[in-house]
Order: C-alpha cells, then sequence, then structure tokens
C-alpha cells in the first residue's frame, strides 16, 4: 500500500518486522528494517529505488496496482546493492525499456549482479532531470556512503532529499516520519547504523557533509531507504552526523571479555570498580561478548574514549570470538580511541601480549602493558585488578 509523502511523493517500499540479521548475518537488526522506495507522479513519473530481492514480486504486484506500470517514465536508482535494488528485474521484465537513472558506477553493480543490459543513463553531481511542472530531481554522487556506486537525489520545490542509505536507521515502522516514533529508539538506531556501517567512510563523510552543506539545498525532508523519514528537523540529522564523523566520543570507558572459568570475567568487574572509584564521573559498562549482541557492542565502542579488552589465554593466543570482534573493530576503522587488555591464564599467559598486539594493529593507543594474572585471581589479585582500573582512568 503506497503511503503519502508529501505533494505528489508517495512511499512505495516495504516494511520488513521480521528482519533479524542483515548483510547476511553480519548485523543485527533487532527492530526489524524497511525498504524504502518513493513514486513521483508530477507531470513525469518517476520511480526512486526498489526493495530487498525477496519481495520483489510483492512489490511489483503492489506497484502495479498503484499505477499503471508503463506510465513510470523513469526508474532512479540511487545504489544497486541488492536490498535497494533486488526487485529491478522483476520490474525491469515488466517495462524493460524504461530509462534507469544511476551512478556510472552503479552500472557497473548492477550489471555484476543481474547481467542485464538495461537502458542505462548516467548521472553525476549536479545533472539535472526535469519532472514537469517547475519541478527537477538534482543529482549528487555520494561515493562511498557507503558503496562507491551510492547517489542521492534532490527535489526541487518540494525539497525533499533522496539520501538513500545514508541517515537511515534499521527500523520497522507503520509510521513514515521521525517526529512519529519513539525518540530512544530512533537514535540508538541510527547511531548503530553509524557505527556499524558508516564509520570507516568517516573521512569521506566529513568532506560530502560540507560539500552538501554549501550547496544550499533548502531541505525540507530527509527520505531515506531504511526507517523513517526525517520531516520534523531533517538538519538534526546532518548534525548528528557531523559530530559522529569527527572522532566521536563520549565520557564511557567499556569493559569487553570473554572468559572461560570465570577468572577473566572476575578481573572484568574489578577493573571496572578501579575506573569508577578513580573517575566517579565516567560511565563503565562491561559487556560478556559470548552473551552480547556484537553489533550493539560496536555502538559502546563507539561512543567509548576507551576500551578494555579481555581474554584468557588457550593455546597460547586468545579466545577467537576476542580475535573476530577486535577484527571486526580493525575494518571499521575506529579513531582517536584508547586500549588497554586484561585476561587470566594457566601455563604460558600470551594472551595479553597477543591483544595488545592486534589492538594496536587496529589503531588504539595502548594504554600500559595491560594486566594478566596466573589462576583465579585471589584477594591480591584483585587488588592488582582495581589498581589497574584506575590507572585506566586516569591515562
Ligand atoms: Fe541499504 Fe547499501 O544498502
Amino acid at each position: 500500500m503506497k503511503k503519502h509523502v508529501k505533494n505528489n511523493i508517495y512511499w512505495v517500499g516495504k516494511v520488513d518486522w521480521e528482519l533479524q540479521r542483515f548483510h547476511g548475518d553480519e548485523y543485527s537488526t533487532n527492530q526489524g528494517s524497511s525498504y524504502n522506495a518513493y513514486l513521483i507522479q508530477e507531470e513525469k513519473t518517476v520511480l526512486i529505488d526498489t526493495v530487498w530481492a525477496p519481495f520483489a514480486h510483492e512489490f511489483v504486484e503492489n506497484l502495479a496496482k498503484e499505477i499503471d506500470l508503463n506510465k513510470i517514465d523513469c526508474i532512479v536508482v540511487n545504489h544497486g546493492e541488492v536490498d535497494h535494488s533486488g526487485a529491478l528485474p522483476a520490474l525491469m521484465e515488466r517495462i524493460p525499456n524504461t530509462p534507469i537513472y544511476c551512478s556510472a558506477n552503479a552500472i557497473r553493480s548492477l550489471k555484476g549482479q543481474y547481467h542485464q543490459d538495461w537502458n542505462f543513463n548516467v548521472m553525476k553531481t549536479g545533472d539535472k532531470l526535469s519532472l514537469g511542472n517547475g519541478k527537477e530531481l538534482i543529482f549528487v554522487e555520494m561515493q562511498m556512503l557507503h558503496w562507491p556506486d551510492s547517489m542521492a537525489a534532490f527535489l526541487t520545490q518540494d525539497n525533499v532529499l533522496f539520501s538513500n542509505d545514508a541517515f537511515g536507521q534499521h527500523l520497522a515502522s507503520e509510521k513514515l516520519f521521525n517526529d512519529e516514533i519513539d525518540q530512544c529508539d530512533l537514535f540508538s538506531e541510527a547511531l548503530k547504523y553509524y557505527a556499524n556501517i558508516l564509520q570507516p567512510f568517516s573521512p569521506f563523510l566529513r568532506k560530502k557533509l560540507n560539500e552538501i552543506l554549501a550547496l544550499n539545498l533548502p531541505i525540507e525532508m530527509i527520505a531515506t531507504s531504511h526507517g523513517v523519514i526525517w520531516r520534523d528537523n531533517p538538519y538534526q540529522i546532518v548534525e548528528k552526523y557531523t559530530q559522529w564523523a569527527n572522532d566521536y566520543q563520549e565520557n564511557q570507558i567499556t569493559i569487553i571479555y570473554d572468559t572461560m572459568w570465570n577468572g577473566t570475567k572476575t578481573l572484568a568487574e574489578k577493573i571496572a570498580e578501579g575506573i569508577q572509584l578513580a573517575d566517579p564521573e565516567v560511565l563503565v559498562r562491561i559487556h560478556n561478548l559470548a552473551k552480547s549482541d556484537e553489533n550493539d557492542l560496536i555502538s559502546e565502542v563507539f561512543k567509548s574514549k576507551t576500551i578494555v579488552i579481555g581474554s584468557p589465554t588457550i593455546l597460547n593466543s586468545i579466545l577467537h570470538s576476542v580475535a573476530g570482534f577486535i577484527h571486526l573493530m580493525k575494518q571499521l576503522k575506529f579513531k582517536s580511541k584508547k586500549a588497554a587488555a586484561f585476561g587470566c591464564y594457566g601455563w604460558s599467559g600470551e594472551s595479553v601480549k597477543v591483544m595488545n598486539e592486534l589492538l594496536g594493529n587496529a589503531g588504539f593507543e595502548i594504554l600500559g602493558e595491560g594486566y594478566r594474572h596466573q589462576w583465579n585471581p585471589d584477594s591480591e589479585g584483585q587488588i592488582a585488578a582495581v589498581e589497574f582500573g584506575k590507572m585506566i582512568a586516569n591515562s
């Protein structure tokens, strides 16, 4: 069912309430998501993006109920990833000659995925498409936000920016707009989306935000491709992105560990005690990696100024859960954050050294040599862990 967005703009996407994992199994979507597609019905009728492939048939059928598909003058593909282009093959079977407007890189990604020679038309930053009634779509290339093919389109007069993935949230909602849903949910999901997807591209984003602001577009709505549309004060999410793209951190220290027989867990709690004793103002959080959602943990890392990572020694190294999480943090290219390592051991005790090396390679500034304790921490070992926590807080 289409939903009214503004004037002659309609939402024709799909809300996916049951989605639990995204990008394969890489990203948890605990609140579902949506694939937002938009129909603009001016003198020309334009479809902006489609939906994920499993919903292709439903999408095309619903669209055909709203409009004679042959009346679609062109399709704007802002991004070739399958969650937005997945219904294109089914749609193009019905209207095979319809022009597709996209970036040069999107032709590569679409051809690479669907092996079709559709009627592609390359759009570059500043290119315009007249829709009649005095309205135009102005295109802005958004390379690396988050794919090399990403693009946004601005509709003049209605002043709506169709931003595709940028400014999105994985959040299912029957409501269309940001002012209609719980604000904690909204910003928590927007931050998780930024931390897990856009964080590595922050340098590109800083440049792009300046470029968009310099265009002086009178943006009244930001219609993203996931989650709700920013209608109420759309610049609030632009301001958030400006903060998030500049080595964001709060006054938070997060301890993330995995444990075998609870010795490393005991150390985690004692280190937290020491941090809080030395700095009553800082927010300290402890997460057992094996019992936590990794993508939610990335949100915590994103907000933290320091992270403290714990693993016992196993087979002269560390638990693979911890190794994998450090690898994930490395991929996300966090900047200006500090890290410290700790862990229990029984025999050889290499875990702290291994973690320090991995964390250094992941771009963290390492605090001290770390703290390791042989066997289960006794009272002396626990006191030493509290002192280690104090050192971290004071660093
Ligand atoms: Fe929502 Fe990059 O796809």
